[in-house]
């Protein structure tokens, strides 16, 4: 069976990125009913800090020196959450701005990730090169200000320049973003922010 694998980046129950990701989804199977759905809650998961033996093996790979005992078996789980990513036909991943980036989970998720010999290789003649197949990708940004013209009241978004460098590094580049904002503020403001960014994302799912 297809599956789409669903990264949540939010903690919170009235997530304004997992409402919009519920709406998407909810669209998308009527559209695809063949296909399962791998929901990965960042918040719920156990991912390892990055330091001692997964750290060390990520320099022996870069070293290209073998793995110790220890390092291959802390690399395991590095291995084990990327092809969780990589089994997916489809990717979704729901999140907040969190200080002009991204929540300091996803961010840990994609270190862990992103690894030589497993996300991408390098060669000295062509440089970096990704690993992973290209698959369409939705990226559902909730912020608490409007971006969607740019910055918001002299603030920069870097979450989404972040995600898209970071994903087609990785070998993602078919990536649409959706962004929900401004979710704070006058009620009719985030109404209509909400209302612009469901209406997209219910386009978006009978084509993805
Ligand atoms: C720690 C933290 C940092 C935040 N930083 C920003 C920010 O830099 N820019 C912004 O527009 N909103 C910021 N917000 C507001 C959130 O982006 C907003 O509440 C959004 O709706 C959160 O997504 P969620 O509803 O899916 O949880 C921040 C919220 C928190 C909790």
């Amino acid at each position: 069976m297809p599956k789409l694998f669903h990264l949540v980046a939010s903690p919170r129950a009235d997530s304004e990125s997992s409402a919009g990701a519920r709406v998407f989804l909810d669209r998308f199977m009527q559209a695809r009913p063949g296909f399962d759905i791998d929901e990965m809650n960042l918040w719920r998961e156990n991912l390892p800090e990055f330091d001692g033996e997964i750290l060390q093996a990520k320099y022996a790979r870069m070293g290209g020196r073998d793995f110790t005992e220890g390092q291959r078996a802390a690399f395991a789980v590095a291995e084990r959450m990327a092809v969780r990513l990589d089994l997916a036909e489809r990717v979704v991943i729901s999140t907040p701005m969190w200080n002009f980036g991204i929540p300091y989970k996803l961010k840990h998720w994609f270190d862990i990730i992103n690894q030589p010999g497993l996300t991408f290789r390098f060669d000295l003649a062509r440089g970096y090169l990704p690993l992973l197949k290209d698959r369409p990708t939705l990226v559902i940004l909730a912020s608490g200000g409007d971006f969607t013209t740019g910055m918001s009241r002299g603030r920069i978004d870097l979450a989404t320049p972040y995600l898209r460098e970071a994903l087609r590094f990785m070998g993602l580049q078919d990536v649409r973003f959706v962004a929900i904002g401004p979710t704070s503020g006058p009620a009719d403001h985030t109404g209509a922010a909400r209302e612009r960014a469901h209406k997209r994302l219910i386009e978006l799912a009978v084509q993805f």
